[in-house]
């Protein structure tokens, strides 16, 4: 099948691509680079634009009038930078969506499966979230998220498209084969921190809050290998009309999670990683950054019975996968 992937030269929408053809499936990825990569997309169909320039969609379908499904991975995804400058991220995230959603509505475009966020939850007493907890977006990045999930609710019932929302959890690793990975300089993301302590960028490895209510006063996450994520991208798109079957007509959008179902504190993914490292780190308690939580994880019952997925690597994988791609990224990248 023929699939438009937007974002497709970022971390996850590269290893989506990868996912997609390992499984005999052709990717289109539409991406501007503003923070993606181009080494990313050698080997697939490319064309940079951005998602909301009407004349590349129209010239992608005109080349590739058999795309009948879009995975919208494209954004922008820095929570504080969202805080410093939402009107990029409102402008970007959610304007800019409304745009190409618009575009693949003219090209009869059968589905959508959007890149959403965890972030959108709120903290609930027990930190397990099923897709119908409440919501509570507490950055414009976040917020970004919701909005466009609600915009994807009224299209699909205004105009007869479908659309998955995935609630991505904390994606962590790289593509097993090495082809993609986190791609920016100054990664934000704890095992992120924890890769460039390891190799020695870093110097000391900041535990940003420790008095949250969990376990050990350390935020709670449940950490996903992102070959896992893009394996449920897969099976999203292969099962797009069977998520919808045996349900009521007018049931055209649905939520789904993807986690891995256990939460793990920050201390404890830090002792995992020195464990899988081989060696300790230099490391030291900080406050929370803005717009952090005590966190959550994933019910994933709902992402069985629709996708027929689970997850198949451990938080181990995830690290020992982050450290080789630390190691081999400047190769592939040019930099460090
Ligand atoms: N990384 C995470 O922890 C995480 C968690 C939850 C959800 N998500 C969502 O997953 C998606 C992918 O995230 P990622 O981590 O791969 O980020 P990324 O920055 O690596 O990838 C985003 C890609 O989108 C492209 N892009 C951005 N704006 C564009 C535009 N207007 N037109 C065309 N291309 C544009 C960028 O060039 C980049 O290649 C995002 O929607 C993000 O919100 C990510």
């Amino acid at each position: 099948m023929k699939v438009l992937v937007t974002g497709g030269a970022g971390y996850i929408g590269s290893t989506i691509c990868s996912a997609l053809r390992d499984s005999g499936h052709t990717p289109v990825i539409l991406d501007s680079l503003v923070t993606g990569q181009e080494a990313f997309t050698k080997g697939h169909i490319f064309y940079r634009g951005d998602i909301a320039d009407t004349a590349v969609i129209d010239r992608i379908f005109a080349d590739h009038p058999d795309i009948r499904l879009t995975v919208h991975c494209a954004a922008l995804i820095v929570v504080p930078e969202s805080m410093e400058r939402p009107y990029e991220y409102y402008k970007e995230n959610v304007s800019k969506s409304v745009e190409l959603f618009h575009a693949l509505l003219r090209h009869k475009v059968e589905g959508i499966v959007f890149s959403s966020s965890a972030s959108i939850y709120d903290v609930v007493a027990d930190f397990k979230v099923s897709e119908d907890s409440p919501l509570n977006p507490q950055s414009p990045y976040a917020r970004t998220k919701f909005m466009m999930e609600m915009v994807l609710k009224d299209f699909t019932a205004a105009y007869g498209l479908k659309a998955i929302a995935l609630r991505y959890f904390n994606p962590i690793g790289a593509d097993p084969k090495m082809r993609s990975g986190i791609h920016v300089r100054e990664p934000s993301h704890v095992v992120g921190k924890l890769v460039d302590c390891a190799r020695g960028k870093i110097p000391v490895f900041q535990l940003t809050g420790v008095g949250w209510p969990t376990r050990d006063g350390s935020g709670l996450r449940d950490y996903i290998h992102v070959w896992d994520l893009a394996r449920a991208h897969v099976a999203a798109v292969e099962n797009f009309a069977g998520v919808f079957a045996g349900q009521s007509a007018d049931t055209r959008y649905e939520v789904i999670n993807l986690g891995t179902g256990s939460g793990v504190t920050v201390r404890e993914l830090v002792a995992s990683f020195e464990r899988v490292f081989g060696k300790t780190l230099n490391k030291t308690d900080a406050p929370p950054r803005p717009g952090d939580n005590a966190g959550s994880y994933a019910s994933c019952e709902k992402a069985f019975k629709l996708l027929h997925w689970a997850t198949e690597k451990t938080t181990d994988d995830g690290i020992r996968d982050a450290l080789r791609w630390g190691e081999c990224r400047k190769t592939i990248l040019g930099y460090d």
